[in-house]
């Protein structure tokens, strides 16, 4: 096994040798070592139709062109609360403790949240760093959805949505307490944000595409981050979905 000095230095090894691929290895059929595929199966009930998160989670899926509307600034504020908003205080053998709207290792929350905005009623363009803590924007700099298509590899559907959130590490933060293991939990937990992202979409009749495909030091530097020790990580474009 590498073994690296500390946590982080093996972090990034890891975290900067995985660019997206410029050429694509041999493929691997679906059913290539599928588990127990020979095991007789055990049927299960249907499925419940009037469930509600059953309702959302069928109604999820990748959006590649979005309409030229605007969206309410209450929608912006439902879906970063969605990702990463604080739900309660909690009191643990007289430890006081946050409560947010998706998981964390340890609640030590390394993952930031930026969105940049176009077309949201009240709020002008632009970069923001959203606050959980009193439920709020920083403005950081005019970076607008587009200004993020050559980055995001020239994937131009982004072009008109109304948020581009834009997911960020504080490696550090976990790894402190984690070592190498905190790096796999910040990369669920970006997972966890991302699901509640796209699911609050639906619920507000918006669209959602998550892009994993970007170039990390051009994203870094929009945002103002080291890429390094502070880095992005997950891309979510929500808008209004164009009707074909
Ligand atoms: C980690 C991850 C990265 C992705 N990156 C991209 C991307 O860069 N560009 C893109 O068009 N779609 C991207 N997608 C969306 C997938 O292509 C899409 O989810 C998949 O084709 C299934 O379609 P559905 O989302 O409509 O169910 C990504 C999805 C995931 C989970």
């Amino acid at each position: 096994m590498y073994k690296a000095n500390e946590p982080l230095e093996l972090t990034l090894l890891y975290h900067w040798n995985s660019p997206p691929p410029t050429g694509y290895v041999k493929q691997v059929p679906a059913t290539e070592m599928r588990y127990m595929s020979e095991a007789a199966v055990i049927e299960l009930p249907a499925v419940p139709q009037d469930n509600y998160l059953t309702n959302l989670l069928r109604q999820r899926h990748s959006v590649r062109a979005f309409q030229d509307t605007e969206m309410p600034l209450i929608s912006l504020g439902q879906l970063l609360d969605a990702a990463c908003g604080i739900n309660g205080l909690h009191d643990v053998e007289g430890h006081i403790f946050e409560g947010r709207n998706s998981p964390s290792a340890g609640g030590l929350y390394p993952i930031e949240m930026f969105v940049s905005i176009q077309g949201v009623t009240g709020l002008s363009a632009g970069l923001y760093h959203y606050e959980p803590r009193g439920h709020g924007l920083h403005w950081v700099n005019e970076s607008v959805p587009s200004d993020f298509v050559e980055p995001l590899l020239h994937q131009d559907y982004v072009a008109n949505a109304n948020a581009l959130f834009i997911m960020t590490g504080v490696f550090m933060r976990s790894l402190h307490k984690y070592s190498t293991r905190g790096y796999r939990f910040i990369l669920f937990e970006a997972g966890h944000q991302a699901q509640n992202i796209c699911l609050m979409a639906v619920e507000l009749g918006l669209g959602s595409l998550c892009l994993g495909g970007f170039n990390d030091t051009s994203i870094n530097h929009i945002l103002g981050i080291d890429g390094q020790r502070h880095a992005a990580l997950y891309c979510i474009a929500v808008g209004t979905e164009k009707s074909s």
